[in-house]
């Protein structure tokens, strides 16, 4: 296929702004998929995807379609939205040299929208506006087209409002795509000289799958050169030569193809045997044919760690052979063996966030029949350890500490470092007050504020990530009504005055209940601990001291009294 009339997409946006819907229309319009059909989020296809109507993997297709006389092939990659997974949107984009941004026409610009658009923004890519929605009673489009003015520079008269639901207008998106898009030859990719069929082959691997009879299924984009079935590769990143069984496209499923070609978008299958053979951001070049790597991308990096514990220790090895498989389709979640006096033998899964977490969970029991117990999230901490005998013994300088039941002891250390992020928070004006509040009381430190349009305000505020990875999202949606969106990425550590809280239960420590949390938090974090487990223990016919201890000294305590049935 031409190199010059493939375009290579994405749809990013803000949760539930459309994106799915948009893409469903897409693949109708270009025959992709039958009309006829109640085509609902189709690149949705994992269960819990379709439960919680989100989309977790991105998901690619290539369309076909004629235009002025030419045609084109569209590759198309579906994204999901929400924070957690905003990993999958950038390695989405590093296969595509444009976007379709699309903002919901009632609801305006919110925080995910922001994030989304300064990830393609720093790749470079076109960005088309797509204000979608417009059927809705409130919608007001023309607003809409004021904040994109303002926020993010772009000219009004470059968005395109349409309905995904009802598909009118669609077609000026597919007009979009192929006009204001570049094909990849176009452009200079990574400094390199222009894509071209004739050059040797490099593909970059954006995402991987795992199929039980066929193994690894990498998604490739080709930047240069040509990849057939035959073809012996080599993985740029392990050194390791393969076989290639099958090349095709996604058009939404796989289908095979002789060829694939520089500008391309499709799959490959080459007998690896786990998604870490494929890693994503790897180059794949010809045997024999080594090409200079294309820069791969940042390794995921997990923001919360929970212990996961089988029921019962019986289910230990499904238990095992389950968390494999999943993290064979899953290489954002790390594992690490781990125990526990109460708990048995277990792991410790490192998670993107909350709703990774919890998807995780839920695809545990959903598709491997595995009922899990899950202990409190933890953020990642550091401790920069005192003398040469401790760095020898932990054989470096600076230790992260996953589970809080090792957090070292203040006199090995001489500081301790917090994980933070930057957050992006979209509110109302009339809730700027009570959000701001609600910051300070999470130790947030305001960064920015600004005004998007008469009512609509975006605060910027550095955050410790362990003060909002359990209920902020919770309590800032119920301050505001549920209008208020927000969003955080990466910003690194600060040191902070972190000290263990130990749980007892009756004088003993139970291991499981230990949390690192900020000193000045000590007191009403413990307290809150002690009366939620005077809630929810099991009764029983003894007495119970609850108490939460800083090293030796208790500094909250709850009692459980027995309370005997009347006679
Ligand atoms: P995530 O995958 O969770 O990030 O969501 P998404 O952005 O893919 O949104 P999705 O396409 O799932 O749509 C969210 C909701 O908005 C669904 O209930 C759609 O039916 C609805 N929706 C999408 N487009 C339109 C539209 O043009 N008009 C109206 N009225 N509703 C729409």
């Amino acid at each position: 296929f031409p190199v010059e009339n493939t375009r290579n997409f994405s749809i990013v946006a803000h949760v539930d702004h459309g994106k799915s819907t948009l893409a469903d229309r897409l693949l109708e319009l270009t025959g992709a998929i039958d009309k006829t059909k109640n085509n609902k989020q189709v690149l949705d296809k994992l269960q819990v995807e379709r439960e919680r109507g989100i989309t977790v993997k991105a998901q690619t297709a290539s369309l076909f379609c004629n235009y002025e006389g030419k045609r084109y092939l569209l590759n198309l990659i579906d994204t999901p939205g929400h924070v957690d997974f905003s990993y999958e949107v950038s390695r989405s984009l590093s296969a595509c040299q444009g976007v379709l941004l699309v903002v919901d026409a009632n609801e305006g610009i919110q925080a995910q929208t922001v994030a989304n658009f300064f990830l393609a923004f720093e790749a470079q890519l076109s960005i088309i506006p797509v204000i979608n929605k417009i059927d809705l009673k409130n919608a007001d489009p023309e607003r809409v087209e004021k904040q994109i003015e303002k926020v993010f520079d772009i000219p009004g008269d470059e968005c395109i409002k349409i309905s995904a639901k009802l598909g009118t207008n669609v077609e000026s998106v597919l007009d979009a795509v192929i006009k204001r898009i570049p094909s990849i030859c176009s452009l200079l990719i990574f400094n390199s000289p222009k894509a071209h069929c004739r050059n040797p082959l490099r593909a970059l691997v954006f995402d991987s799958t795992f199929d039980q009879y066929r193994g690894v299924i990498a998604n490739v984009a080709l930047f240069d050169g040509v990849v057939s079935k035959g073809d012996k590769i080599v993985s740029a990143h392990t050194q390791k030569t393969y076989e290639v069984n099958e090349v095709g496209v996604l058009n939404p499923n796989e289908q095979p193809t002789h060829k694939l070609y520089a500008g391309q978008v499709g799959y490959l299958i080459a007998g690896m045997k786990d998604v870490t053979e494929a890693q994503i951001g790897d180059t794949l070049y010809l045997h024999k044919q080594p090409v200079e790597p294309l820069p791969g991308f940042k390794s995921a990096k997990p923001m919360v760690f929970a212990g996961v514990y089988p029921i019962d220790q019986s289910e230990y090895n499904n238990l095992k052979s389950a968390i494999e498989k999943l993290t064979l389709n899953d290489s954002s979640v790390t594992v690490h063996r781990d125990s526990s006096l109460a708990l048995g033998a277990g792991w410790r899964l490192g998670f993107l966030g909350l709703l990774h977490m919890e998807v995780f969970n839920q695809r545990l029991e959903q598709e491997y029949n595995a009922s899990v117990i899950l202990t409190t999230p933890t953020v990642p901490y550091k401790a920069v350890l005192s003398s040469a005998k401790l760095i020898k013994e932990y054989r470096e300088k600076e230790i992260t500490i996953i589970n809080p039941a090792q957090f070292p002891d203040k006199s090995k250390v001489t500081e301790y470092l917090e994980p933070v992020v930057l957050g992006t928070i979209i509110t109302p004006d009339e809730y700027t007050g009570k959000i701001m509040m609600l910051c300070q009381a999470r130790r947030a430190v305001q960064k920015n504020m600004m005004f998007i349009d008469q009512n609509r305000v975006m605060l910027k505020y550095l955050f410790p990530l362990n003060e909002i990875v359990v209920d902020f999202y919770d309590s800032l949606k119920s301050l505001s009504s549920g209008y208020a969106s927000f969003d955080y990425e990466d910003a690194g550590y600060q040191t902070a005055e972190l000290v263990k809280m130990d749980i007892l239960l009756n004088g003993n420590i139970v291991e499981e209940l230990v949390t690192v949390v900020h000193k000045d938090k000590a007191y009403s974090v413990g307290k809150a601990i002690c009366e939620r487990l005077k809630d929810s223990l099991p009764r029983q016919l003894f007495e119970i001291a609850i108490q939460a201890a800083l090293g030796s000294k208790i500094i909250a305590r709850e009692t459980m009294v027995v309370i005997l049935p009347e006679k």
